[in-house]
């Protein structure tokens, strides 16, 4: 089996973001992986609504958007009114993540949770059969480029278990310092969709790096 691939366009340039997305078309991309941060939840500020509905004008594939803010229930709607076909939120910026979730699902969008380096994935047991989507960070959320955290094979495992014995159907999602030399690796231990932002973007070649992602079978 081969993973679906989703590049971040926290990466891309953002003075051509029209011709990324393009790229991005024309790869063998599956996802298009879009990271929204408020400066609260996470010591950074990227971009929200406007750049979704820019992205999304052109983009011919799946926009999965990761919300790395507080209280994100209050804006919900809007991503999906801005283009997402996928929302996840943070499991610590939610006090009523059961509800979050589907709200998300209500609005015909994949819902997915995402756990901090930190947070354990026992966490999960209450939610996992009623989400699309783990994502696991790999980095502390913020900023793009950050070096791979090893102790993510263990919450891998640790989640396959999980979703095997609750029969869950969620798809594993890593990200954050996703590279060649550790893609295969998570592949084996149960991921299913790999982000990748500066191993994408920074290289000479963005559109033979994703398909070199896309042919690692595991
Ligand atoms: C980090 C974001 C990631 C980021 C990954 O907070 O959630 O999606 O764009 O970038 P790389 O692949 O460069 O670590
Ligand atoms: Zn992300």
């Amino acid at each position: 089996m081969n993973p679906l691939i989703a590049p971040s366009v926290l990466a891309a340039n953002f003075a051509n973001l029209q011709s990324e997305i393009e790229m991005l078309n024309a790869s063998q991309a599956d996802w298009i992986h879009f990271d929204v941060m408020d400066g609260v939840f996470v010591p950074n500020i990227s971009f929200g609504f406007p750049i979704l509905e820019a992205v999304n004008k052109y983009a011919q594939k799946v926009l999965d958007v990761h919300l790395m803010i507080r209280e994100p229930e209050r804006y919900i709607e809007t991503f999906k009114k801005s283009g997402a076909d996928s929302i996840t939120v943070h499991y610590e910026a939610c006090t009523h993540l059961h509800r979050t979730i589907q709200q998300i699902k209500d609005t015909g969008c994949k819902a997915g949770v995402a756990l901090n380096p930190h947070t354990p994935v026992y966490l999960l047991e209450d939610i996992i059969s009623e989400v699309d989507l783990v994502l696991i960070m790999s980095v502390n959320p913020g900023f793009g480029g950050q070096k791979f955290i090893e102790n993510t094979y263990r919450k891998i495992e640790n989640l396959k278990s999980l979703i095997n014995d609750r029969q869950a159907s969620a798809l594993i999602q890593i990200d954050g310092g996703v590279n060649q030399s550790n893609a295969l690796a998570l592949l084996q231990k149960g991921a299913d969709v790999l982000v990748a932002g500066n191993f994408v973007f920074s290289s000479p070649d963005p559109i033979q790096t994703i398909s070199d992602l896309k042919q690692l079978s595991f």
